[in-house]
């Protein structure tokens, strides 16, 4: 009699990578000590480690996790799937070691995760190649922040980004779906202020005809204070959004109607190369203001950025497809991989990166409307 096999099929629903069949990432034959420099195939080093925490929200922002795909039958990761803290941190160790000098923790909303507040604690023990403290920092919707601002700062968390795409009450709602009010983001950010995560930066993602009367307000708001404000143009991240070309405002758009409000701005230079916004300030002095222009103007030249996702996947690109399963390795319980054998897979893997997706888009060299399968924002992190 044959043997009877029960096939094992992930029948979760298909917007993440999950239930597709990873090449198992094999251990090279030389393992190679790190000394803090690794390039990928365009020179770019890898500085900037992106940690989603978890692939959950509590907003269901329409332009990132729209309720129609995010709905109650979607099947989020289980608790099993996550990575541990301490999986988190001996993978963070690892990157920090070939270079990286900065920790974004991400979700989904990264306050969600139980204890975040532990994890904070544990990667503040990690030093750079040359005996630094890390950069840790944390992209929030806000919600929990007045909440939480204290015991993060207190843990070890150096500054934070809040998302907000408007300050009027209907707008707002309308783009978090879940009837979720301007004021409490608000408070949030001042708690976070009062904390010390300063300076703090406002992420406004902008979508014609959702949100793009908001920008004058929102400029006007943030003026004159110590937060950065920074507009965003809407990218075709992930496969759920319906993103259309003529959704965004782009950045130089987005100068002019500053500007036609009497709001003069002046380019002020980057603080390190790989920086996603395109600084500027106000002409009178009145604070510093951002633009992210990853359609209009991309940076994928300098891009030093790897992200983890929540299941312990490496994306070395926000708009791969296929990522690199990290937590086989560090949960292959017959093999017991050492931490020089994982970091060698890492650094073999960052020496044949070549995505400069962003780039390419904008030569048009990839068709937008190819059925590409890219990976959700909410599962691989901002
Ligand atoms: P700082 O450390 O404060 O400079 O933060 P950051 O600008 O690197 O990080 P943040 O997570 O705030 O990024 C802002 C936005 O830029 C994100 O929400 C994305 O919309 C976009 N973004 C971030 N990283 C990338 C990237 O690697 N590629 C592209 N195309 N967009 C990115
Ligand atoms: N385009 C641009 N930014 C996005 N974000 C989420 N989805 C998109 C998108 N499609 C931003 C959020 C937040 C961060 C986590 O990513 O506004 O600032
Ligand atoms: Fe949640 Fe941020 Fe996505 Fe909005 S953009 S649904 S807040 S993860
Ligand atoms: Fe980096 Fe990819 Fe974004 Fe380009 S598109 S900046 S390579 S993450």
């Amino acid at each position: 009699m044959s043997e009877k096999f029960i096939p094992i099929v992930d029948h979760r629903v298909n917007h993440r990578d999950s239930h597709r069949q990873h090449a198992r990432l094999s251990i090279p034959a030389i393992l190679e000590q790190p000394n803090g420099q690794v390039v990928d195939t365009f020179g770019r080093s890898l500085n900037d480690l992106r940690i989603s925490v978890t692939d959950r929200c509590n907003f269901r922002c329409v332009y990132c996790m729209p309720k129609e795909v995010f709905d109650k039958n979607y099947l989020f990761l289980p608790q099993t799937s996550l990575l541990s803290f301490e999986e988190i941190t001996r993978i963070a160790k690892i990157f920090v070691a070939h270079g990286v000098s900065k920790l974004r923790l991400t979700g989904g909303e990264p306050l969600l995760r139980k204890n975040i507040e532990k994890l904070v604690e544990m990667l503040r023990g990690l030093r750079t190649h040359d005996g630094q403290e890390l950069d840790i920092t944390l992209t929030t919707n806000g919600s929990l922040l007045a909440r939480k601002a204290q015991s993060l700062k207190d843990a070890g968390l150096t500054r934070v980004t809040v998302s907000l795409d408007s300050l009027n009450e209907a707008t707002f709602r309308q783009m978090n779906d879940v009837d979720f009010p301007v004021s409490d983001v608000l408070e949030g950010i001042d708690a976070a202020h009062q904390a010390g995560l300063g300076p703090i930066k406002v992420n406004m993602v902008v979508k014609a005809g959702l949100n793009d009367q908001e920008i004058v307000p929102m400029a006007r708001y943030f003026q004159n204070s110590p937060h950065i404000l920074r507009f965003i143009e809407y990218m075709d991240v992930g496969s759920s959004n319906g993103w259309r070309l003529d959704d965004i405002i782009p950045s130089s758009e987005i100068r002019q109607r500053l500007n036609d409000a009497g709001m003069s701005l002046l380019p002020i230079a980057a603080n390190y190369a790989s920086e996603t916004a395109e600084r500027w300030r106000y002409a009178d002095d009145s604070g510093e203001i951002g633009f992210i222009s990853s359609v209009t103007n991309s940076f994928c030249h300098d891009c030093s950025r790897a992200r983890l996702s929540t299941e312990g996947k490496l994306y070395t690109c926000l708009f791969a497809t296929e990522g690199h399963d990290l937590r086989a390795l560090l949960r292959d319980q017959q093999s017991a991989h050492s931490d020089i054998a994982i970091s060698s897979v890492v650094a073999q893997l960052w020496r044949a990166r070549s995505d400069r997706y962003s780039e390419l888009r904008s030569q048009n060299t990839v068709e937008l409307s190819a059925p590409r399968k890219k990976i959700e924002m909410s599962y691989i992190g901002g």
